[in-house]
């Protein structure tokens, strides 16, 4: 095992009814003034959003709303919640939504504080922010477990980049399995695999031989699996979904990284795929996983096949390592074509007229990939997905 400092500050409610037990009990410790943020609208028209703002106001709050946060927020959106933040001298921010209003959310609150733009402050002067308006979460739409880290995934449209910005960890989340119900399935089977994704985004990183964050992080991809299928067969399955969204939140919540350097470069194509397309981020995902991993296996065989005997089941009986390997991958696009997500761009609207090029040479390429992806090879996957 490398050397690790673990930390995970999120105090985590989970279960039918948790913002009504615990919320109102949570907010006695804020000050007077709540902002409450939003996307565009799901939440009013399932009736959570009433819901929350009634127990903010019989815990005496006054609340602003900010709505309209929209799915790859932009740098703009962030801003305009900062300045808000500001103005209305809000001392807690509740994030009602799925990763985006998460996201964006960590960077306000951040944002708010900090008499600099905060973009040029982590990029251009390597700066971390201290201080933050405090942040609760109450997840609406689960998957990236944004909830559980203070990374947020920003889309700056003049740089034409969709980066992380580092922002505030939540001081609590709220996982209500209820909140998720009206979720649409297409949603539901994006983000579960965008957890999917997480895990082994982290597995195939660095040491690759045995350790225990890799064999927890089997079990969890063995049951993202069997309740993604469980979810395919009854949109309405409750445990099913619960289970994929505390899978969502162990996926993130850093456990599974404990001593490891990981992988991400899926992510990181995926990204710059969203910058420039807007694209649904599991959908870009389930697209690009299995080409990567067809130019990738080879480099690092072991891996690829373990993972096809521990997660996807297969035997190793009559092939050599690379066949099985290969056949892992093989399984992986098999399993994205059964749960019918996209696979190829062309299923989510992306033409052959996208700036493929500028995409790729925009990339960030990862350490932790068995593979040092070119920008070159990188063009070439994104054609392939086509
Ligand atoms: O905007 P509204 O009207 O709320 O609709 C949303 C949105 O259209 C809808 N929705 C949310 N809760 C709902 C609901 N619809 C019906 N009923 C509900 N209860 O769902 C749609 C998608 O929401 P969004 O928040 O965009 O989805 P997701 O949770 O997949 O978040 C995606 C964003 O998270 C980033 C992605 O890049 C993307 O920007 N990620 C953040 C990560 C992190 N911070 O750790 C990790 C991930 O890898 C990811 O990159
Ligand atoms: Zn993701």
């Amino acid at each position: 095992m490398n050397t690790f400092t673990y930390f995970y500050p999120v105090k985590t409610f989970f279960g039918e009814g948790a913002a009504r037990s615990n919320l109102p009990d949570l907010l006695a410790k804020y000050g007077q003034n709540v902002m409450l943020a939003y996307g565009g609208g799901s939440v009013k028209r399932a009736g959570i959003f009433d819901e929350i703002k009634t127990i903010l106001e019989a815990a005496g709050k006054t609340v602003t709303e900010f709505g309209g946060i929209m799915p790859n927020p932009t740098y703009a959106k962030v801003q305009e919640g900062a300045a808000l933040a500001r103005e209305k001298n809000i001392e807690l921010i509740i994030a009602l939504g799925g990763g985006s209003v998460i996201d964006a959310c960590k960077i306000i609150s951040a944002q708010a504080k900090l008499h600099e733009d905060i973009w040029k402050f982590e990029y251009d002067s390597g700066g971390q922010p201290t201080d933050f308006i405090p942040i609760g979460a109450v997840v609406t739409a689960f998957g990236t477990g944004a909830e559980q880290n203070n990374g947020a995934v920003i889309t700056n449209t003049d740089k034409m980049l969709k980066a992380p910005l580092w922002g505030a960890f939540y001081d609590f989340a709220i996982l209500d399995t209820g909140y998720t119900m009206t979720m649409p399935q297409k949603q539901v089977i994006s983000g579960a695999f965008d957890s999917l994704s997480h895990c082994m985004e982290t597995y195939l990183g660095t040491p690759r031989s045995e350790n225990l964050s890799d064999e927890i992080n089997e079990a969890v991809m063995r049951n993202i699996i069997k309740n993604i299928r469980r979810t395919v067969t009854d949109p309405q399955d409750r445990f099913a979904r619960s289970e994929l969204i505390w899978a969502a939140a162990m996926a993130e919540n850093g456990i599974l990284k404990i001593g490891k350097v990981t992988d991400f470069q899926c992510h990181m194509i995926e990204h710059q795929l969203g910058a420039y397309t807007d694209c649904n981020h599991g959908q870009g995902l389930a697209v690009l996983h299995s080409v990567l991993y067809r130019h990738i296996y080879k480099e690092d065989t072991a891996r690829f096949a373990h993972m096809a005997q521990t997660v996807w089941g297969l035997s190793a009986e009559g092939k050599t390592e690379e066949e099985l390997a290969i056949a892992g991958v093989e399984a992986l696009a098999e399993f994205i074509k059964e749960i019918g997500l996209p696979t190829k761009f062309s299923e989510m609207g992306i033409g052959a007229d996208t700036d493929f090029r500028a995409i790729a040479d925009s990339t960030v390429i990862t350490k932790g990939c068995c593979k040092r992806l070119t920008a070159d090879e990188i063009f070439e996957i994104l054609q392939e997905c086509l």
